[in-house]
């Protein structure tokens, strides 16, 4: 939620907060000379080089370069938004903040687009379960196998032709404008309503009950809805899910619906697009174990191979289970029923690089040695995404007993890519890369693009970045902009936000739309160039000469302590 916080309101914030006072709620804080010395909390480290300079208001870190004012340490303490933590300081303070007038209005928009979804969802329920106009919807269920008690369980609902929701939410007392926002131009399809973790109902998924094209439908995006920011039936799975200590993830919504109503609770699905880093990091809040229970067919396997990056690369430990027959969940259970299923889930359990392999076997003859190394090669970069080195290790030499391969010269392999690569991320062969692999600045390009496009993206790269990981002043202005807007801000008033910004806005917006046009490729992209970025903020910091201007706060002595300090990790980091 945004509040309004005027230039006068945030001084006075940093003048109630002062930085000591703020840092040592969170660090023990040891005096030296006149400024105070701290084990850093941003990086692992043994010696303090975090100091704290009362009379400048800031704190730096010699160690990884974090610096900042009460704020930003804030932030980076607590993972928020500038925003964000500015109110959490005015709050401490006793600073009494207004909402924005935007955010007043943004969440009232929210609290009055929830309370119509729920009106809708009430409404497509009784039509489902009630009405003569329901009989469409409860004939195609009844096919489907889903029961009655699941219905009521996941609320399932149907729309009937014409458009009988909107007389009945005019009726409820919601405007013209207000239906129209909510895009639910649902006609002779079942009815799936999604549902956060605070049982808020935030969209709906529709699947045609008379072969209209697309199968699916969802709800447009809207200030409460986004396709890359939740997980169907989590709100009911949460907790089994935490109690088998790990997660189904199936890919539609009547896979899961149908695997949970077998009695397999521990489960959740995408939204109908590729999973994106804000959803496996929903996920990791309630498990690290993933098993990806994927299609049989072949854009079920290719589902499967794109999603197994983002969730690896947020320290997930993935098995991929495959349906024999190229059978999806929802039919192998009609057809073979849970123990079947039950079997299959206890024993043919792939490591994400075999199942990879897998698919490189489905495409080219593998008993050929040169084949064989070409899969190698294709599949090893998806370990760089894996940042436990155990985890990294028992999947190659798994990896490299199925290819008959010695496992030194494929850690070989994997060790040379490693250094070519530079810290940059995996390239998986299914995405459709771009031509030239990304340099710095395209890489800031497309962080932004994303950040435009989606608004899950541009939280999430506020939350992972600040302004000088930019090296583009231009770039910098924009996230600057990117990161003071409220956090329900849709990409379209994000966009609209940015005239100005630049100074060539036309053309920036035209080259980052560019980029945009395929936000497929800018998902998938994204936590590589996040990758890019931070691992060159990382190299900069570690080889830059001490910037003594910076540190005159600080006695000589330590000076030559941080000196010390800094060559011994330059050393640590060229031995890595
Ligand atoms: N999907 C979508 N748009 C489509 C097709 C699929 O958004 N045109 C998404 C939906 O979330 C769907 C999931 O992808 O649940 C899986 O699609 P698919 O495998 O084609 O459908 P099934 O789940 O097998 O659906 P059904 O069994 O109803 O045919
Ligand atoms: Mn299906």
């Amino acid at each position: 939620m945004g509040y309004r916080i005027t230039a006068e309101i945030l001084q006075r914030i940093k003048d109630e907060n002062d930085i000591v006072t703020v840092v040592s709620g969170y660090l023990t804080l040891k005096k030296s000379g006149r400024s105070y010395k701290a084990i850093c909390p941003f990086h692992g480290e043994k010696t303090p080089s975090f100091i704290v300079t009362p009379e400048k208001g800031i704190f730096h870190c010699f160690g990884c370069g974090a610096g900042g004012d009460s704020i930003s340490f804030v932030m980076r303490m607590e993972n928020l938004l500038f925003p964000e933590a500015a109110a959490l300081l005015a709050k401490r303070a006793g600073i009494q903040l207004e909402l924005t007038r935007e955010d007043g209005e943004a969440n009232r928009v929210r609290t009055r687009l929830l309370q119509l979804n729920n009106e809708a969802a009430a409404f497509y329920h009784r039509c489902l379960t009630r009405e003569k106009e329901g009989q469409p919807g409860r004939d195609y269920l009844q096919k489907r196998k889903i029961t009655a008690a699941t219905v009521k369980e996941f609320n399932l609902g149907f729309a009937p032709s014409g458009y009988p929701l909107e007389r009945h939410l005019t009726a409820a007392g919601f405007s013209r404008a207000e239906i129209e926002a909510a895009g639910l131009k649902f006609f002779l399809r079942v009815i799936f309503p999604i549902y956060n973790l605070s049982s808020e109902c935030l969209g709906f998924g529709g699947r045609t009950v008379t072969d209209a094209e697309p199968k699916y439908l969802n709800s447009p995006e809207t200030p409460v809805f986004s396709k890359g920011a939740g997980l169907y039936g989590l709100s009911l799975s949460r907790q089994p899910i935490q109690q088998k200590g790990e997660l189904l993830l199936v890919e539609g919504y009547l896979d899961l619906i149908k695997v949970y109503q077998h009695g397999f609770r521990n489960v959740a699905a995408g939204l109908g697009t590729a999973l994106t880093p804000t959803q496996a990091r929903l996920i990791r809040r309630f498990t690290d174990r993933v098993v990806l229970l994927y299609d049989g067919d072949r854009a079920g396997r290719l589902a499967a191979r794109r999603n197994l990056e983002v969730l690896l690369a947020n320290d997930l430990e993935i098995s991929v289970v495959t349906l024999p027959d190229q059978a999806d969940p929802d039919s192998y259970l009609d057809q073979h029923g849970p123990e079947a299923l039950n079997k299959i889930l206890a024993g043919d359990r792939k490591n994400p690089l075999l199942f990879q392999l897998e698919m490189a076997a489905l495409e080219q003859d593998l008993s050929r040695p040169e084949a064989r190394i070409n899969a190698a090669r294709e599949i090893l970069p998806l370990c760089q995404v894996i940042e436990s080195p155990l985890r990294r290790s028992e999947y190659m030499s798994q990896l490299a007993e199925a290819l008959q391969l010695h496992e030194e010269a494929l850690r070989q392999e994997f060790h040379n890519l490693q250094k070519k690569s530079e810290g940059r991320r995996v390239e998986t062969p299914a995405v459709p890369a771009p031509k030239r692999k990304p340099g710095l600045h395209q890489a800031e390009e497309i962080l932004l693009a994303a950040a435009l496009c989606a608004r899950e993206l541009r939280l999430e790269l506020a939350r992972r970045l600040t302004e000088d990981h930019f090296s583009d002043p231009e770039h910098r202005a924009v996230f600057r902009k990117l990161v003071q807007l409220p956090e329900t801000a849709t990409a379209e008033m994000a966009r609209a936000e940015l005239e100005g910004t630049v100074q060539n806005t036309e053309e920036f917006l035209v080259r980052v739309g560019n980029l945009s046009e395929s936000e497929e490729l800018l998902e998938q992209n994204f936590q590589g160039c996040l990758n890019r970025i931070l691992a060159h903020s990382r190299e900069e910091r570690l080889t830059r000469p001490l910037r003594t201007e910076k540190i005159d706060g600080v006695t000589d002595p330590d000076l030559e302590d941080l000196r010390r300090f800094q060559a011994l990790i330059q050393e640590r980091h060229q031995h890595k």
